[in-house]
């Protein structure tokens, strides 16, 4: 990306300036580490204290990968109970609940309330997520929820909407099903002296994040020894 940066640089350097391809790598290097770290451990957290899940994770991945390589990108696709864990972790713990703020650049009306150009928006997706009126047991960590499209029509923006969308949405869900998987595959898991994860939210930063950083037990599954000593 750098590359195409410098190419175009040559031809507009009043627009493609050092400091503007600085600034897009940190927001990228920002934008796309501290959310994929969040909503993994949220993701693990929520596993450890949801064993059956956890338990059914193991099963899906045994009999789609087996135990003689990892799990690989190719594999998530047919991972369909991994992909509803992690779409339910994003309803629960959308690591952007606000998303970023917009700025409305014309008068318009939203839910019949008039917003002047230049107002800000903010967009609660927390709320929006575990809305009762929409949601059976919104509070509830049920990846169940989202199997053979039970969850069709059902509104959720983890990662926004419209032409401001997350640019990284593929590149997280890949990323979160290959470490989640791979942590899966290779360990036993198990709480540390039997006390459930603390789900507590940290709360004062534009990202969630856990107050309490994820502690577990891991032991490596023996089936998956050779390919932990292969890596
Ligand atoms: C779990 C992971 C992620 C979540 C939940 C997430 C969520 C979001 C959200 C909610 C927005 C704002 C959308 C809006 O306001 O409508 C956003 C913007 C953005 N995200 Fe992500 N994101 C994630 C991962 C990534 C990754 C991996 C990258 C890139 C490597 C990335 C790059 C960006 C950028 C550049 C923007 C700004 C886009 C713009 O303003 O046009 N994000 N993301």
């Amino acid at each position: 990306m750098i590359a195409v940066m410098f190419t175009l640089q040559k031809k507009e350097p009043d627009v493609y300036t050092d400091t503007m391809i600085r600034g897009l790598c940190t927001s990228l290097f920002s934008a796309g580490t501290d959310t994929i770290l969040a909503d993994t451990e949220w993701a693990m957290s929520l596993l450890l204290n949801h064993p059956a899940a956890l338990k059914k994770a193991h099963a899906e991945i045994d009999r789609c990968v087996g135990t003689s390589r990892l799990v690989s990108a190719e594999d998530l696709s047919r991972l369909t109970y991994l992909q509803c864990i992690i779409r339910e972790t994003l309803r629960l713990y959308p690591a952007a609940p606000l998303l970023l703020p917009h700025q409305s650049y014309a008068d318009c009306k939203i839910g019949g309330h008039t917003i002047p150009s230049g107002t800000m928006l903010i967009v609660n997706v927390y709320a929006i997520h575990r809305d009762p009126n929409m949601w059976e047991d919104p509070m509830k960590f049920k990846p169940e929820r989202f199997e053979d499209g039970k969850a069709e029509g059902l509104f959720m923006i983890p990662f926004g909407m419209g032409r401001r969308k997350c640019p990284g949405e593929a590149m997280a869900l890949r990323t979160i099903g290959l470490v989640l998987g791979a942590l899966i595959q290779c360990f036993y898991w198990n709480l540390v002296d039997s006390v459930e994860v603390d789900m507590t939210e940290r709360g004062e930063e534009f990202v969630i994040h856990k107050a309490v950083p994820f502690e577990a037990l891991c032991k490596p599954r023996a089936p998956m020894y050779d390919v932990l000593k292969r890596l």
